[in-house]
């Protein structure tokens, strides 16, 4: 009780950057955008040029928000300097991962920001054309990203053409590959690398991707200056980031809070608490991240401290897992959901999200141990050997379920039959 009392309240400490307050909850229209500086950014980078930009991006120590947190200018800097004639940029909207929902809320509220984002990549990429990637099911934010493109053509915003691209409503749809060959018609899979995209991407030419909340993010930093946002946060993870807050908590959706935050934090002061009361055990920070125990609840939020304890804030989708949690049907579910979206392109995939349902199944019907030592061994003889990133994804929750909640999987698994297979 007395840490809750001590506690800073996190939006008296922060400003946020990407969902100010509003009247309203449809589409910000340009007129309110640029009301609150909307569009500023990209007229300065216009007259300071490309370079500018890049240094302000750098400045500001952006990482990608869509789940691999890769440094945004170097990313640029390396389409950039591609050779081609041709190159384009892409906004990544194809949010999939159940459990998040802010790149949808964004895009749905403040389809500006995001278009403002990806004119400003263009720009700073040397790009001649985008497009704004989402997936078929998102009527909402596909109408509101059309309204803004309107807008901005009209006002002679568009330094570039933008079209709009739904791709099919898959999780490995978001992929960044797999999101190039869903605008070329081919069919939604993750590509071999490398190639990487800012090489060869959409139709052979030099292409950066990048997820919708970093290029908002962009936005803002071309408007109020890549210092301004490298304030905010922590020693290496900058600014804010979007969290989504399960049902199980008071005040559900989506957040807004800087790096530095707790899980605590989020789930106390942000998400009100648990709905039903009871005490929380651990998080997931995202479905394809590491869980953390209650141990781990005060730790700041930053790539650099949880990578150490096997997690990463990921796309900020958060699971708590309380009191009532039954820990080994949740680690089921989690990997009949990896096993169900794995494309099928690479056998190492299918082997490893296969068997992990399988061996984490025989846990739930008390077959008794042998399963952690399985898991394990699957789960590092499968890393690195995927087109994508999915085949190490499925693996980071259940592995660390393993560690964290050791005890409710040796109780489920029971001690098996005497003298028989593990
Ligand atoms: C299976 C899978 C699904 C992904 N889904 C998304 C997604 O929905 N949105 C997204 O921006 N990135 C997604 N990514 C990450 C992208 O491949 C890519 O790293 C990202 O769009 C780059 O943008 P950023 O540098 O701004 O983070 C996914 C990756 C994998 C392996
Ligand atoms: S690693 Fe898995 S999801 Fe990724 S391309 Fe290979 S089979 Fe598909």
């Amino acid at each position: 009780m007395e840490r809750r009392r001590c506690a800073p309240t996190i939006r008296a400490v922060h400003p946020t950057l990407l969902l100010p307050a509003r009247a309203s909850t449809g589409p910000e229209s340009l007129a309110e955008y640029r009301a609150r500086g909307g569009y500023d950014g990209l007229a300065a980078a216009r007259t300071r040029g490309a370079a500018w930009l890049r240094g302000e991006v750098a400045t500001a120590q952006l990482r990608g928000r869509g789940g691999a947190s890769f440094p945004t200018a170097r990313k640029w800097e390396l389409a950039a300097n591609a050779a081609g004639d041709e190159k384009f940029v892409v906004g990544n909207g194809g949010e999939h991962e159940p459990g998040s929902d802010k790149d949808k809320v964004l895009v749905a509220r403040h389809p500006h920001a995001v278009l403002e984002g990806l004119l400003l990549a263009g720009l700073a990429t040397g790009a001649q054309k985008g497009w704004i990637y989402l997936i078929e099911d998102m009527h909402g934010p596909r109408a509101a990203i059309e309204q803004a493109l309107a807008e901005a053509k009209a006002a002679g915003l568009l330094a570039f053409p933008v079209a709009v691209h739904l791709g099919p409503t898959t999780y490995v749809a978001g992929e960044e590959t797999a999101a190039l060959n869903a605008i070329e018609g081919k069919p939604a899979k993750p590509r071999k690398k490398p190639p990487f995209p800012g090489e060869a991407g959409l139709f052979g030419k030099p292409t950066t991707v990048n997820n919708v909340e970093t290029l908002a993010h962009v936005a803002w930093i071309a408007r109020h200056g890549g210092t301004a946002f490298a304030s905010i946060g922590t020693a290496e993870s900058k600014g804010t980031l979007l969290f989504t807050l399960p049902a199980s908590v008071q005040r559900p959706g989506v957040h807004e809070a800087p790096f530095g935050v707790t899980y605590r934090q989020l789930i106390e002061q942000v998400g009100g608490g648990l709905r039903n009361g009871g005490s929380v055990r651990g998080v997931l920070p995202a479905m394809s991240s590491g869980f953390l125990g209650a141990d781990a609840l005060d730790v700041p939020i930053a790539y650099e401290t949880l990578r150490p304890l096997g997690s990463s804030p990921g796309c900020g989708g958060v699971r708590i897992v309380d009191d009532r949690t039954d820990v080994v049907a949740l680690a089921v579910e989690i990997a009949e959901f990896f096993m169900r979206e794995q494309c099928g392109q690479c056998p190492p995939c299918r082997m490893e999200t296969n068997q992990f349902v399988h061996i984490l199944k025989a846990v739930q019907q008390h077959k008794g141990p042998g399963y952690d030592d399985k898991i394990r061994k699957l789960a590092e003889f499968s890393r690195k050997k995927g087109f994508c990133s999915l085949i190490e994804m499925a693996a980071a929750p259940v592995v660390s379920a393993l560690g964290v909640f050791a005890a409710d999987f040796a109780a489920a698994a029971g001690p098996g039959q005497p003298g028989g297979a593990s």
